[in-house]
């Protein structure tokens, strides 16, 4: 059967940024700090009213944050970086040290199980640099199944409370009610690799945005339409930086054809430490206390170069859904509608 040529647009941009030889040219990859792509990146006035939970999620506040939109992307946004360097230092560390750990599933499990990916990655004072390269994704939650694309309720474990946090202040500063963070994929990246066209449908609830979180490298994003005719837009997007794929954008095609050095270490600014006093109340989090340690045990230097050296040659990316509906605890819970 013959296909129509258009089919594959979305592929034949995929393989041309893709390519190392010839190296792409940037000059339609859409940045927000490029003056060059004003019609296709505006900046939106966000929430304005302050949530005191920014600061110990690793956060600045509300009043300095950047809000994009695409206008050729309905649904589409971009916050850039709203991290402090203590808080992007919190959030890697979190992604190496805590989130591969058990009972949570890595792509190495397929392989041999490993309770605590990262500790065994340094068991003897050296890094097994073999093991630490094998790490592709981390699942949270509801745990995606990668062959039947169907969650199961069978298949969750609770999700990390501070990563609910998170979402939940971003949902909050997007005005979003009623978010619920309850499934997760943590994508690793080395310089090579890249991400192949897909949708994300899995979720039984398309209507909640989905937010993702990337850190360390950079990366070129394309995102397409519904249909892999439609020519995808190329986006930049950098450490600190939160996508956040809504309504039309919720059920696009996209991918990530390239990881590119980053241009600055966002990560070893401002690593300044906080203090406890009037703690905001959290939604999540039972342990403020906690938080604020694992917060600030990330300025010392020394502690914190083994993340650093990860994170210099990867990108590390929190791809975070609601998978129920407002109504429902669980999958099973029948869904009501008001009409
Ligand atoms: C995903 C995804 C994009 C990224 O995990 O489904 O699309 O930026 N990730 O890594
Ligand atoms: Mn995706």
């Amino acid at each position: 059967m013959d296909q129509n040529e258009n089919d594959d647009n979305f592929m034949k941009i995929f393989k041309y940024y893709k390519s190392n030889k010839p190296k792409p040219s940037m000059e339609n990859v859409l940045s927000v700090e490029d003056k060059n792509h004003v019609e296709k990146v505006v900046p939106l006035i966000g929430n304005s009213l302050s949530d005191n939970r920014t600061e110990f999620l690793g956060l600045k506040n509300f009043q300095s944050w950047q809000l994009y939109s695409f206008p050729g992307h309905p649904g589409l946004f971009l916050i850039r970086n709203p991290f402090t360097g203590i808080g992007q230092r919190y959030w890697i560390r979190k992604c190496l040290e805590e989130y591969p750990r058990k009972p949570n599933i890595t792509n190495i499990d397929i392989e041999v199980v490993i309770d605590d990916w990262w500790r065994e990655c340094y068991i003897d004072g050296t890094c097994n640099r073999q093991l630490l390269k094998k790490l592709r994704w981390t699942t949270l939650g509801y745990h995606h199944n990668w062959d039947t694309k169907v969650y199961s309720d069978n298949n969750r474990t609770t999700f990390p409370e501070d990563l609910a946090e998170l979402s939940d202040v971003v949902a909050s500063y997007l005005e979003y009610s009623g978010y619920k963070a309850e499934a997760a994929i943590v994508n690793y990246y080395h310089m090579k690799s890249t991400l192949s066209a897909h949708t994300d449908h899995s979720e039984v609830n398309l209507q909640a945005p989905l937010f993702s979180f990337s850190f360390g490298q950079s990366a070129i994003f394309l995102l397409g339409g519904q249909e892999k005719s439609t020519v995808p837009s190329a986006i930049l997007v950098q450490s600190g930086d939160i996508l956040i794929m809504s309504q039309q954008a919720r059920v696009c095609y996209h991918a990530v054809p390239k990881i590119l050095p980053a241009k600055s270490s966002p990560w070893d600014y401002d690593s300044k430490v906080l203090i406890d006093n009037e703690m905001p109340t959290f939604k999540y989090i039972k342990s403020p206390k906690n938080l604020i340690s694992s917060l600030n045990c990330n300025t010392d230097d020394k502690i914190w170069s083994k993340y650093r050296d990860y994170v210099r040659e990867s990108r590390i990316n929190m791809n975070v859904r609601q998978v129920l509906n407002e109504n429902q605890t669980n999958l099973a819970d029948p869904v009501f509608i008001d009409k």
